[in-house]
């Protein structure tokens, strides 16, 4: 029976944990709080005494705890280090992609395979195919280990470089939170002048499909370094965010979020870069980019 290890039984290790217990595996599992492996072991979890153990036990071994400083204190240990080699090692805590490359670098250093994942899911998905898990790393490792990796959830492959999961993972929920901050925002202002919610989800839902494409067409110019042919050029853009910020004032609402978007379109103005497209705010993102008039001729 294939066996695969389970270091970290938080809420999202033991999820991890307890759909591998529903395979016929053999599930090794280590919790540096040893109680919570017992509800494990009643499902038939077998449970290391410690990490050294847990690591020795199967050729797949999992880490999902609170970030990559904690996995480091249970992996970068000289007896840790040694079980690891010729193992694969997954790593599913939560991190930077520069703590997924040097983890790289140190696991291949000590012998084992090495794949970085990030989970966009919740607990309660594990096991399920909603459950998205980001895998970065080699190609090959991936599909020696994409069966296990099944099992939690759908797994995808972003990438080669080890930190592309995590960039990937940080780059959706960026874009997702500065969206959904908007909308809270925006039913506030709404609220403040007795306008339906409703009205305002409607609109936005209804913009989704038009947002989708515009999304496809800004990664497009942004990757070729086009912003010069706007429909709506930069400093038109600035106008309305100072608008925003009007409002706030008026209606006594927070200004931060205004302000936030005020504040860098008028950064982007003072850069020259009023009369192009609304992507070239990248430049300010990106500041060594300035000097740089089009990516697409420099490559
Ligand atoms: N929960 C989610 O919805 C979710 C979704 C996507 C990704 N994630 C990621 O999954 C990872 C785990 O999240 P979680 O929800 O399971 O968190 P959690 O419930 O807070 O559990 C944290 C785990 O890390 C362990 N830990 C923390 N510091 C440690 C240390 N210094 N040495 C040894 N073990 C240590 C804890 O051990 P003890 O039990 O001994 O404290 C526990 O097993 C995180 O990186 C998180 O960002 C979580």
């Amino acid at each position: 029976m294939e066996k695969v290890s389970v270091v970290g039984l938080g809420l999202m290790g033991t999820a991890l944990a307890e759909a591998f217990l529903r395979k016929p595996l053999t599930v090794m599992v280590w919790n540096r709080t040893p109680s919570r492996c017992n509800p494990l072991g009643a499902q038939g979890a077998r449970i290391a005494s410690t990490v050294k153990a847990a690591v020795s036990a199967s050729e797949a071994v999992i880490v999902c705890v609170s970030n990559y400083a904690a996995a480091d204190e249970l992996l970068r240990v000289r007896e840790v280090s040694a079980a690891l080699n010729g193992k694969t090692l997954i790593q599913l805590s939560s991190g930077t992609p520069k703590e997924a490359r040097d983890t790289a670098a140190w696991a291949r250093e000590t012998g084992a395979q090495y794949l970085d994942g990030a989970i966009l899911a919740y607990p309660s998905h594990i096991g399920s195919a909603t459950a998205q898990i980001l895998i970065s790393g080699s190609p090959e490792v991936f599909r020696q280990h994409k069966e296990l990796l099944e099992i939690l959830g759908t797994p995808a492959y972003v990438g080669l470089n080890p930190g592309a999961a995590a960039a990937l993972d940080c780059a959706g929920l960026i874009s997702t939170m500065t969206s959904m901050i908007g909308l809270i925002h925006g039913i506030a202002l709404c609220e403040s002048e007795s306008v339906e919610t409703e009205h305002l989800v409607s609109m936005v839902n209804a913009f989704l499909p038009t947002r989708a494409e515009l999304n496809r067409e800004m990664a497009e110019r942004i990757r070729a370094g086009k912003f010069d042919d706007p429909q709506a050029p930069l400093k038109t853009w600035a106008g309305v965010a100072r608008h925003f910020v009007h409002i706030a004032q008026e209606n006594h609402l927070a200004k931060d979020v205004p302000s936030f978007i005020a504040g860098l379109l008028d950064r982007a103005l003072a850069e020259g870069l009023g009369e192009q497209e609304i992507s070239s705010l990248v430049k300010i993102i990106r500041p060594d980019e300035m000097d740089k008039p089009n990516r697409s001729e420099s490559v």
